[in-house]
Protein backbone atom coordinates (compact mmCIF):
# COMPACT_ATOMS: atom_id res chain seq x y z
CA UNK A 1 0.00 0.00 0.00
CA UNK A 2 0.97 3.71 -1.01
CA UNK A 3 1.66 5.98 2.03
CA UNK A 4 -1.69 7.92 2.20
CA UNK A 5 0.00 11.20 1.41
CA UNK A 6 0.89 9.90 -1.60
CA UNK A 7 -2.18 8.08 -2.59
CA UNK A 8 -3.58 11.40 -1.96
CA UNK A 9 -1.50 13.36 -4.92
CA UNK A 10 -2.69 10.08 -6.99
CA UNK A 11 -6.29 10.27 -6.88
CA UNK A 12 -5.59 14.48 -7.38
CA UNK A 13 -3.85 13.94 -10.66
CA UNK A 14 -6.66 11.62 -11.37
CA UNK A 15 -9.21 13.71 -10.74
CA UNK A 16 -7.95 16.84 -12.38
CA UNK A 17 -7.22 14.74 -15.39
CA UNK A 18 -3.29 15.15 -15.73
CA UNK A 19 -2.16 11.75 -14.35
CA UNK A 20 0.88 10.42 -16.08
CA UNK A 21 2.05 6.59 -17.52
CA UNK A 22 4.18 5.50 -19.90
CA UNK A 23 3.42 4.54 -23.14
CA UNK A 24 5.22 2.95 -25.87
CA UNK A 25 6.63 4.45 -29.07
CA UNK A 26 3.76 4.83 -31.23
CA UNK A 27 3.78 3.50 -35.34
CA UNK A 28 1.63 6.92 -35.70
CA UNK A 29 3.07 9.25 -38.02
CA UNK A 30 5.36 10.89 -35.79
CA UNK A 31 5.09 14.44 -34.62
CA UNK A 32 5.49 14.46 -31.54
CA UNK A 33 9.67 12.92 -30.73
CA UNK A 34 12.48 15.55 -30.32
CA UNK A 35 14.10 13.60 -32.91
CA UNK A 36 14.06 17.04 -35.79
CA UNK A 37 16.39 15.59 -38.09
CA UNK A 38 15.58 11.75 -37.88
CA UNK A 39 19.12 11.21 -36.45
CA UNK A 40 18.14 8.47 -33.85
CA UNK A 41 17.17 5.94 -36.70
CA UNK A 42 19.99 6.67 -38.93
CA UNK A 43 21.84 3.99 -39.98
CA UNK A 44 24.90 5.50 -41.18
CA UNK A 45 25.60 7.20 -37.49
CA UNK A 46 24.83 3.48 -36.03
CA UNK A 47 27.37 1.73 -38.27
CA UNK A 48 30.08 5.11 -37.98
CA UNK A 49 29.33 5.28 -33.96
CA UNK A 50 30.48 1.27 -34.34
CA UNK A 51 33.34 2.03 -36.15
CA UNK A 52 34.56 4.63 -34.04
CA UNK A 53 34.47 1.86 -30.96
CA UNK A 54 36.49 -0.72 -33.27
CA UNK A 55 38.93 1.81 -33.85
CA UNK A 56 39.48 2.87 -30.84
CA UNK A 57 39.67 -0.20 -28.77
CA UNK A 58 36.92 0.73 -26.79
CA UNK A 59 34.55 -2.02 -27.22
CA UNK A 60 33.44 -2.21 -23.68
CA UNK A 61 29.61 -2.35 -22.84
CA UNK A 62 30.00 0.47 -19.95
CA UNK A 63 32.08 3.24 -18.64
CA UNK A 64 32.63 1.29 -14.99
CA UNK A 65 33.11 4.96 -13.38
CA UNK A 66 32.99 8.01 -12.78
CA UNK A 67 34.58 10.37 -15.10
CA UNK A 68 36.70 11.35 -12.33
CA UNK A 69 37.50 8.11 -11.54
CA UNK A 70 37.93 5.04 -13.81
CA UNK A 71 35.12 5.94 -16.75
CA UNK A 72 36.95 8.93 -18.55
CA UNK A 73 37.43 7.08 -21.40
CA UNK A 74 39.10 8.84 -24.53
CA UNK A 75 36.37 8.92 -26.59
CA UNK A 76 35.43 12.14 -24.40
CA UNK A 77 38.47 14.04 -25.20
CA UNK A 78 37.84 13.39 -28.94
CA UNK A 79 34.16 14.18 -28.59
CA UNK A 80 35.08 17.26 -26.32
CA UNK A 81 37.35 18.44 -28.85
CA UNK A 82 35.15 18.12 -31.70
CA UNK A 83 32.32 20.06 -29.70
CA UNK A 84 34.47 23.05 -29.36
CA UNK A 85 34.98 23.52 -32.82
CA UNK A 86 31.69 23.08 -33.52
CA UNK A 87 30.41 25.27 -31.49
CA UNK A 88 33.43 27.70 -31.24
CA UNK A 89 33.91 27.77 -27.64
CA UNK A 90 36.96 27.08 -25.56
CA UNK A 91 35.98 24.56 -23.48
CA UNK A 92 33.11 21.41 -23.51
CA UNK A 93 31.99 19.35 -20.43
CA UNK A 94 30.01 16.39 -21.48
CA UNK A 95 27.48 15.04 -19.16
CA UNK A 96 25.17 12.45 -19.08
CA UNK A 97 21.46 14.35 -20.00
CA UNK A 98 20.59 17.92 -20.21
CA UNK A 99 19.03 17.46 -16.92
CA UNK A 100 22.28 16.41 -15.08
CA UNK A 101 23.80 19.21 -16.75
CA UNK A 102 21.47 21.90 -15.84
CA UNK A 103 21.18 20.49 -12.20
CA UNK A 104 25.27 20.08 -11.97
CA UNK A 105 25.55 23.52 -13.34
CA UNK A 106 22.71 25.67 -11.23
CA UNK A 107 23.93 23.85 -8.34
CA UNK A 108 27.24 24.67 -8.26
CA UNK A 109 27.72 28.03 -10.06
CA UNK A 110 25.60 30.39 -8.30
CA UNK A 111 26.61 31.19 -4.54
CA UNK A 112 25.56 32.51 -1.31
CA UNK A 113 24.30 35.84 -1.73
CA UNK A 114 24.34 35.35 -6.01
CA UNK A 115 21.08 35.96 -7.66
CA UNK A 116 19.59 34.19 -10.82
CA UNK A 117 16.80 36.00 -12.68
CA UNK A 118 15.01 33.24 -15.05
CA UNK A 119 12.39 33.47 -17.52
CA UNK A 120 9.37 32.02 -15.93
CA UNK A 121 9.46 29.37 -18.67
CA UNK A 122 12.20 28.07 -18.11
CA UNK A 123 12.73 23.76 -18.18
CA UNK A 124 12.45 22.01 -15.07
CA UNK A 125 15.64 20.77 -15.01
CA UNK A 126 17.11 24.46 -14.30
CA UNK A 127 14.76 24.72 -11.61
CA UNK A 128 15.56 21.52 -10.07
CA UNK A 129 19.15 22.97 -10.07
CA UNK A 130 18.49 26.03 -8.56
CA UNK A 131 17.14 24.98 -5.54
CA UNK A 132 20.25 22.89 -5.07
CA UNK A 133 22.00 26.71 -5.40
CA UNK A 134 22.23 28.94 -2.22
CA UNK A 135 21.44 31.82 -4.45
CA UNK A 136 18.25 33.70 -4.58
CA UNK A 137 16.27 32.82 -8.04
CA UNK A 138 13.90 35.48 -9.24
CA UNK A 139 11.21 35.04 -11.82
CA UNK A 140 10.72 37.59 -14.68
CA UNK A 141 7.91 36.98 -17.12
CA UNK A 142 8.34 35.20 -20.77
CA UNK A 143 10.23 36.85 -23.06
CA UNK A 144 9.75 40.11 -21.67
CA UNK A 145 12.99 42.13 -21.29
CA UNK A 146 11.12 45.20 -19.55
CA UNK A 147 10.57 42.92 -16.64
CA UNK A 148 14.35 41.40 -16.62
CA UNK A 149 15.52 44.67 -16.86
CA UNK A 150 13.24 46.04 -13.44
CA UNK A 151 14.61 43.16 -11.84
CA UNK A 152 18.58 43.92 -13.02
CA UNK A 153 17.66 47.09 -11.51
CA UNK A 154 15.97 46.10 -8.51
CA UNK A 155 18.82 43.93 -7.67
CA UNK A 156 22.11 46.42 -8.94
CA UNK A 157 20.54 49.45 -6.47
CA UNK A 158 21.01 47.15 -3.88
CA UNK A 159 24.55 47.88 -4.50
CA UNK A 160 25.94 44.38 -2.69
CA UNK A 161 29.79 43.70 -3.29
CA UNK A 162 30.56 40.23 -4.79
CA UNK A 163 27.36 39.58 -6.04
CA UNK A 164 26.87 37.72 -9.20
CA UNK A 165 23.36 38.12 -10.80
CA UNK A 166 23.09 35.60 -13.53
CA UNK A 167 20.48 35.70 -16.17
CA UNK A 168 19.25 32.23 -17.80
CA UNK A 169 17.26 32.05 -20.75
CA UNK A 170 16.26 29.13 -23.28
CA UNK A 171 16.94 30.00 -27.21
CA UNK A 172 13.78 27.57 -28.01
CA UNK A 173 11.24 26.78 -25.07
CA UNK A 174 10.46 23.25 -25.31
CA UNK A 175 6.93 23.80 -24.37
CA UNK A 176 6.19 27.29 -26.87
CA UNK A 177 8.84 27.01 -29.19
CA UNK A 178 8.78 30.51 -29.16
CA UNK A 179 12.41 32.62 -28.49
CA UNK A 180 13.63 35.58 -26.84
CA UNK A 181 15.18 38.25 -28.28
CA UNK A 182 18.85 36.69 -27.59
CA UNK A 183 20.35 39.93 -29.01
CA UNK A 184 18.80 42.69 -26.64
CA UNK A 185 19.45 40.27 -24.21
CA UNK A 186 22.97 40.22 -24.40
CA UNK A 187 22.79 44.02 -24.52
CA UNK A 188 21.17 43.97 -21.28
CA UNK A 189 23.46 41.21 -19.43
CA UNK A 190 26.33 43.77 -20.93
CA UNK A 191 24.77 46.83 -19.43
CA UNK A 192 24.12 45.00 -16.20
CA UNK A 193 27.61 43.29 -16.26
CA UNK A 194 25.54 39.74 -15.57
CA UNK A 195 26.67 36.52 -17.33
CA UNK A 196 23.87 35.25 -19.76
CA UNK A 197 23.14 31.23 -19.58
CA UNK A 198 21.74 30.01 -22.30
CA UNK A 199 20.06 26.37 -22.64
CA UNK A 200 20.01 25.56 -26.94
CA UNK A 201 18.52 22.24 -26.18
CA UNK A 202 15.94 22.52 -29.34
CA UNK A 203 18.08 25.58 -31.22
CA UNK A 204 21.03 22.79 -32.06
CA UNK A 205 20.58 21.04 -35.52
CA UNK A 206 17.39 23.40 -36.15
CA UNK A 207 19.26 26.72 -36.33
CA UNK A 208 22.72 27.65 -37.39
CA UNK A 209 24.03 26.94 -41.21
CA UNK A 210 24.98 23.46 -40.05
CA UNK A 211 22.66 22.88 -37.23
CA UNK A 212 24.99 24.94 -34.49
CA UNK A 213 21.89 26.62 -32.56
CA UNK A 214 20.49 29.79 -32.29
CA UNK A 215 23.45 31.36 -30.63
CA UNK A 216 25.83 30.79 -32.89
CA UNK A 217 23.92 31.67 -35.98
CA UNK A 218 23.35 35.15 -34.45
CA UNK A 219 26.76 35.32 -33.66
CA UNK A 220 26.68 35.63 -30.47
CA UNK A 221 28.94 32.87 -28.91
CA UNK A 222 31.06 34.91 -27.13
CA UNK A 223 28.98 37.17 -25.45
CA UNK A 224 27.24 34.38 -23.40
CA UNK A 225 29.30 33.13 -20.03
CA UNK A 226 27.88 29.58 -20.91
CA UNK A 227 25.65 27.31 -23.08
CA UNK A 228 23.78 23.93 -23.04
CA UNK A 229 23.70 21.71 -26.03
CA UNK A 230 22.15 18.85 -25.49
CA UNK A 231 22.24 15.29 -27.19
CA UNK A 232 18.88 13.64 -27.04
CA UNK A 233 16.76 15.76 -29.53
CA UNK A 234 18.05 16.98 -32.67
CA UNK A 235 21.20 14.91 -32.19
CA UNK A 236 19.38 11.98 -32.25
CA UNK A 237 21.60 10.11 -29.39
CA UNK A 238 21.82 10.90 -25.61
CA UNK A 239 24.21 13.17 -23.46
CA UNK A 240 24.71 17.03 -23.04
CA UNK A 241 27.60 19.03 -22.69
CA UNK A 242 27.88 22.90 -20.92
CA UNK A 243 30.21 24.94 -23.28
CA UNK A 244 32.12 27.82 -21.98
CA UNK A 245 35.64 28.69 -20.63
CA UNK A 246 38.52 27.18 -19.44
CA UNK A 247 38.36 27.61 -16.13
CA UNK A 248 34.49 27.52 -15.83
CA UNK A 249 35.05 23.36 -17.26
CA UNK A 250 37.66 23.14 -14.55
CA UNK A 251 35.42 24.56 -12.23
CA UNK A 252 32.39 22.39 -13.23
CA UNK A 253 34.89 18.93 -12.74
CA UNK A 254 35.85 20.15 -9.37
CA UNK A 255 31.86 21.15 -8.01
CA UNK A 256 29.21 19.87 -10.56
CA UNK A 257 27.60 17.40 -8.67
CA UNK A 258 25.71 15.46 -11.50
CA UNK A 259 28.96 14.70 -12.93
CA UNK A 260 30.62 13.76 -10.41
CA UNK A 261 28.98 11.26 -8.67
CA UNK A 262 27.28 9.53 -11.30
CA UNK A 263 28.49 6.92 -13.42
CA UNK A 264 29.74 8.15 -17.04
CA UNK A 265 28.40 7.88 -20.05
CA UNK A 266 29.36 4.44 -22.04
CA UNK A 267 31.87 4.20 -24.77
CA UNK A 268 29.14 3.89 -27.26
CA UNK A 269 27.43 6.57 -26.26
CA UNK A 270 30.06 8.95 -26.90
CA UNK A 271 30.81 7.56 -29.89
CA UNK A 272 27.73 8.28 -31.23
CA UNK A 273 27.67 11.58 -29.96
CA UNK A 274 30.96 11.88 -32.77
CA UNK A 275 29.21 10.16 -35.24
CA UNK A 276 25.82 12.26 -35.04
CA UNK A 277 27.62 15.86 -35.07
CA UNK A 278 30.33 14.39 -38.44
CA UNK A 279 27.08 13.88 -39.83
CA UNK A 280 26.17 17.52 -39.72
CA UNK A 281 28.99 18.04 -41.99
CA UNK A 282 27.96 15.61 -44.05
CA UNK A 283 26.77 16.05 -47.62
CA UNK A 284 24.40 13.07 -47.89
CA UNK A 285 20.97 12.30 -47.10
CA UNK A 286 21.07 13.45 -43.37
CA UNK A 287 22.70 17.17 -44.71
CA UNK A 288 19.46 17.32 -46.79
CA UNK A 289 17.40 16.66 -43.33
CA UNK A 290 19.06 19.95 -42.48
CA UNK A 291 17.72 21.73 -45.22
CA UNK A 292 14.47 19.68 -44.99
CA UNK A 293 13.53 20.88 -41.65
CA UNK A 294 12.92 24.59 -42.21
CA UNK A 295 11.25 23.87 -45.03
CA UNK A 296 8.87 21.96 -43.05
CA UNK A 297 8.88 24.72 -40.52
CA UNK A 298 8.10 27.24 -43.42
CA UNK A 299 5.61 25.11 -44.42
CA UNK A 300 3.48 24.17 -41.20
CA UNK A 301 3.31 27.93 -40.59
CA UNK A 302 1.85 29.11 -44.00
CA UNK A 303 -0.31 26.07 -43.59
CA UNK A 304 -1.70 27.49 -40.12
CA UNK A 305 -2.16 30.81 -41.57
CA UNK A 306 -4.51 29.11 -44.55
CA UNK A 307 -6.34 27.54 -42.27
CA UNK A 308 -6.96 30.26 -40.15
CA UNK A 309 -5.56 28.65 -37.25
CA UNK A 310 -2.57 31.03 -36.94
CA UNK A 311 -4.07 33.09 -33.77
CA UNK A 312 -4.02 29.34 -32.14
CA UNK A 313 -0.49 28.93 -32.21
CA UNK A 314 2.45 30.43 -30.28
CA UNK A 315 4.41 32.68 -32.75
CA UNK A 316 7.68 31.06 -33.57
CA UNK A 317 10.17 29.71 -35.41
CA UNK A 318 11.39 26.75 -34.25
CA UNK A 319 10.31 22.56 -34.98
CA UNK A 320 7.92 23.23 -31.64
CA UNK A 321 4.62 24.67 -32.97
CA UNK A 322 2.16 24.87 -29.92
CA UNK A 323 -1.44 25.51 -30.05
CA UNK A 324 -3.13 26.58 -27.20
CA UNK A 325 -6.81 24.71 -26.29
CA UNK A 326 -7.58 25.30 -22.84
CA UNK A 327 -8.83 22.28 -20.66
CA UNK A 328 -6.62 19.22 -19.48
CA UNK A 329 -9.82 17.16 -21.24
CA UNK A 330 -10.43 19.37 -24.15
CA UNK A 331 -6.46 18.91 -25.65
CA UNK A 332 -6.71 15.60 -24.50
CA UNK A 333 -9.64 14.61 -26.34
CA UNK A 334 -8.24 16.29 -29.39
CA UNK A 335 -4.55 14.75 -29.08
CA UNK A 336 -6.81 11.42 -29.16
CA UNK A 337 -8.95 12.30 -32.61
CA UNK A 338 -5.90 13.11 -34.30
CA UNK A 339 -3.85 10.13 -33.10
CA UNK A 340 -7.45 7.63 -34.88
CA UNK A 341 -6.61 9.73 -37.48
CA UNK A 342 -3.35 8.36 -38.11
CA UNK A 343 -0.83 10.90 -36.35
CA UNK A 344 1.20 11.42 -32.90
CA UNK A 345 0.77 14.81 -31.80
CA UNK A 346 0.80 15.05 -27.57
CA UNK A 347 -1.93 17.12 -25.59
CA UNK A 348 0.70 19.30 -22.77
CA UNK A 349 -1.40 19.28 -19.69
CA UNK A 350 -1.35 21.37 -16.63
CA UNK A 351 0.66 21.52 -14.33
CA UNK A 352 3.46 20.62 -16.85
CA UNK A 353 2.10 24.37 -18.15
CA UNK A 354 -0.11 26.93 -16.14
CA UNK A 355 -3.86 26.04 -16.06
CA UNK A 356 -5.85 27.51 -19.25
CA UNK A 357 -2.16 27.38 -21.69
CA UNK A 358 -3.31 23.56 -21.97
CA UNK A 359 -1.80 22.73 -25.98
CA UNK A 360 -1.51 20.79 -28.82
CA UNK A 361 2.45 20.31 -29.49
CA UNK A 362 3.72 19.68 -32.78
CA UNK A 363 7.37 18.69 -33.38
CA UNK A 364 8.17 18.91 -36.76
CA UNK A 365 10.74 16.58 -38.55
CA UNK A 366 12.80 16.95 -41.51
CA UNK A 367 10.56 13.43 -42.39
CA UNK A 368 7.29 14.71 -42.59
CA UNK A 369 5.70 15.23 -45.50
CA UNK A 370 4.22 17.99 -47.02
CA UNK A 371 1.00 15.99 -47.59
CA UNK A 372 1.47 14.97 -43.58
CA UNK A 373 1.61 18.67 -42.43
CA UNK A 374 -1.49 19.89 -44.84
CA UNK A 375 -3.99 16.60 -43.23
CA UNK A 376 -2.72 16.92 -39.92
CA UNK A 377 -3.20 20.67 -39.75
CA UNK A 378 -6.90 20.50 -41.52
CA UNK A 379 -8.10 17.76 -39.36
CA UNK A 380 -7.65 20.13 -36.34
CA UNK A 381 -9.15 23.08 -38.21
CA UNK A 382 -12.11 21.04 -38.01
CA UNK A 383 -11.70 19.85 -34.93
CA UNK A 384 -11.21 23.20 -32.96
CA UNK A 385 -14.38 25.02 -34.37
CA UNK A 386 -16.40 23.95 -31.31
CA UNK A 387 -13.36 24.88 -29.07
CA UNK A 388 -13.39 28.55 -27.17
CA UNK A 389 -9.91 30.53 -28.13
C1 LIG B 1 15.07 23.10 -22.60
C2 LIG B 1 15.55 21.78 -22.12
N1 LIG B 1 16.67 21.72 -21.38
C3 LIG B 1 17.15 20.56 -20.91
C4 LIG B 1 16.50 19.37 -21.18
C5 LIG B 1 17.04 18.10 -20.63
O1 LIG B 1 17.75 17.42 -21.61
P1 LIG B 1 17.92 15.83 -21.56
O2 LIG B 1 16.69 15.26 -22.20
O3 LIG B 1 19.16 15.58 -22.32
O4 LIG B 1 18.02 15.44 -20.12
C6 LIG B 1 15.34 19.37 -21.95
C7 LIG B 1 14.64 18.10 -22.25
O5 LIG B 1 13.47 17.95 -22.13
C8 LIG B 1 14.84 20.61 -22.43
O6 LIG B 1 13.72 20.65 -23.15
Amino acid sequence: MLPQKLQAKLDKRTESNSLRALTHQSKLIDFSSNDYLGFAKSESIFREASAILESSGLKTNGATGSRLLSGNHKLYDEAENLLCGFHKTEAALIFNSGYDANVGFFGSVPQRGDVILYDEFIHASIRDGMRQSLAKSYKCKHNDLADFERLCQVERSRNQLNTEMYIVTESVFSMDGDSPDLEQLVFLCEKYKAPLIVDEAHAVGVFGKNGEGLIQQLGLENKVFARLVTFGKALGCHGAAILGSEQLKKYLVNFARSLIYTTALAPHAVATIISSYNQLYRPDNEIIALKKLPENIQFFIKKTDFLGLKSRFIAGKSAIQSAVIPGNSNVKMLSRKLNEAGFDVKPILSPTVPAGQERLRFCLHSYNTEQEISTVLKLLAELVNNFPA
